[in-house]
């Protein structure tokens, strides 16, 4: 794989920002160093010019470059220990209210949507929410709202969901099409799915829990920073902020945040 310098990766940047008003700028450089040399050999560009280049020229490439720097990997009930403390705790404290409103910042293809949508149902939430669920990538977003995942996986999610307390099975929430599962049993109406970019729309909706699961691994501390008091002001005092196990808090996130379960990273708004 092609070595691509500091110089080299400004220049795509302000390239690519000028361009398509997409800023790569605060994603942590190793990590998108590495996948920018992975797009170069995979799609033959000999370097990061012919990147730049093709970029420039073909106006769908830019979706595929996206796709590949920001690798939405993601599975239904991820860390289950999460969601069993999702749903005997945090849940919990929300069944006396009249509302509650959860965003999914980051949510990829959707399946930690539907995962915490299958929660709110059996915890008989689902009539009172709001959800919102947005991602930079805007193919992940279709995906997300379609809501049909590959039957591939379905044995790993089902043993997820029994470890993460599931009522019911997995089937209860789906109608099989052809290779894939349609969750389609659900009520969605109260539901949104768009895209959104952490590091530069605004968000003028509020919320009680954020998920941020799993895209601050891609950002640098100035970024996190950014989109850190961005949640903030999403937020009410008390309200949830959860990342995922591999995510890191930024220095000086206490201002904004303070620990409320080390086990599964999940903070509340100070
Ligand atoms: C690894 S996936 C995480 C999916 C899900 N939250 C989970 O934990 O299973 C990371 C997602 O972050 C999204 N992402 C990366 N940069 C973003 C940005 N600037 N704004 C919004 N989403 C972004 C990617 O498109 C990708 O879908």
């Amino acid at each position: 794989m092609s070595d691509i310098s500091d110089e080299e990766l400004a220049s795509l940047n302000r390239a690519i920002f000028n361009r398509y008003g997409m800023d790569f700028s605060n994603y942590e450089p190793i990590s998108f160093k590495r996948r920018v040399a992975r797009v170069i050999s995979r799609y033959q560009l000999e370097n990061s010019i012919g990147l730049w280049r093709k970029i420039l020229s073909d106006g769908q490439f830019i979706y595929t470059f996206i796709d590949e720097i920001t690798v939405g990997l993601t599975e239904m009930f991820r860390n289950h220990e999460f969601w069993l403390r999702m749903r005997s705790d945090i849940l919990l404290q929300f069944q006396p209210r009249s509302s509650l409103r959860i965003w999914h910042a980051g949510c990829s293809t959707g399946e930690e949507v539907y995962s915490m949508a299958i929660l709110l149902l059996e915890e008989d939430l689902i009539h009172k929410v709001k959800v919102v669920a947005t991602d930079l990538n805007s193919q992940s977003v279709q995906l997300a709202t379609a809501g049909t995942f590959s039957g591939m996986y379905m044995g790993a999610y089902q043993k997820n969901y029994r470890a993460a307390g599931g009522k019911k099975t997995l089937e209860a929430y789906y109608t099989p099409e052809g290779d894939a599962m349609r969750f389609n049993k659900i009520p969605r109406q109260n539901f949104k799915f768009y895209q959104h970019n952490l590091v530069k729309d605004p968000m003028t909706e509020r919320f009680d829990i954020i998920f941020c699961r799993n895209v601050m691994i891609y950002f640098d501390e100035v970024l996190k920073l950014n989109v850190l008091r961005l949640f903030h002001q999403c937020l009410p005092a008390g309200g949830f902020f959860v990342i995922g196990f591999y995510d890191a808090m930024p220095d000086g996130y206490r201002q904004y945040f303070e620990l409320y379960d080390p086990n599964t990273k999940t903070y509340r708004k100070v």
